[in-house]
């Protein structure tokens, strides 16, 4: 038992660094309290299990993000979105538009996807897979209840929880109610938070 632990430890699997504990994906720290490399740490060992279960949705974005541009330098709390830790991505399509952090006259081109993945340390310190948020720029006059953004939240089991245009997309109205906040000026797009956010290039 020992020997194996010795093992498991020279071969990186336990990583004791300031109370985060890698192999547990657990932690005695408070959320709140967790710096900025801790909390990148605790995504390290999640994001192959997070990866997983978005991907058994079948959605091409599940498979394609983690390929996108990060607008988010290091996973932050998000407090509009479940007090979560997040991950921001766009694709290439949307990169220079989203990138300029426009807040004055921002047009998101048709095909543009940002995307938030997200994961949570519950009460007990164990670090949990959380939903990935998804918003779509789609044609002019196809979802006029949205300003032509399709929402998407996929929970961690890869089951779609709501989606603008079908039948889920009653669950998914609050995320179009609180964006519609930044219509004006920022196609509603509120890009992450001040201190997180990456150079352009
Ligand atoms: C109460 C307000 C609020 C609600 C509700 C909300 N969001 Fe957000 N959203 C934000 C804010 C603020 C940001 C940027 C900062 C951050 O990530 O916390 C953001 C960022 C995003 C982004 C990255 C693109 C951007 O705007 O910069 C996506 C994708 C996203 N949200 C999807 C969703 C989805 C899907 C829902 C519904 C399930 C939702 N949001 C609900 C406020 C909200």
């Amino acid at each position: 038992m020992i020997k194996a632990l010795k093992i498991a430890a020279l071969s990186g699997m336990f990583t004791l660094a300031a109370g985060v504990a890698h192999a547990a994906c657990s932690t005695e720290i408070a959320k709140d309290d967790l710096t900025d490399a801790q909390a990148a740490e605790l995504y390290e060992c999640i994001e192959g299990k997070l990866l997983e279960g978005y991907n058994k949705s079948g959605k091409a974005v599940a498979g394609e993000y983690r390929n996108w541009f990060m607008p988010s330098t290091t996973p932050f709390i998000s407090a509009t979105h479940g007090k979560r830790f997040v991950n921001h991505y766009i694709n290439d399509i949307g990169r220079d538009a989203y990138m300029s952090f426009n807040e004055d006259d921002l047009v998101m081109p048709v095909g543009s996807i940002a995307v938030k993945e997200s994961y949570t340390i519950n009460k007990k310190g164990k670090v949990r897979r959380g939903p990935l948020f998804v918003m779509e720029k789609v044609a002019a006059g196809t979802f006029p209840d949205t300003d032509d953004w399709k929402y998407t939240t996929i929970i961690p089991n890869g089951k779609i929880l709501g989606e603008t245009g079908t039948d889920t997309a009653k669950k998914e109205k609050f995320c179009h109610d609180c964006h519609e906040a930044v219509l004006d000026g920022q196609d509603v797009m509120f890009f992450p938070d001040e201190d997180y956010r990456s150079a352009s290039n």
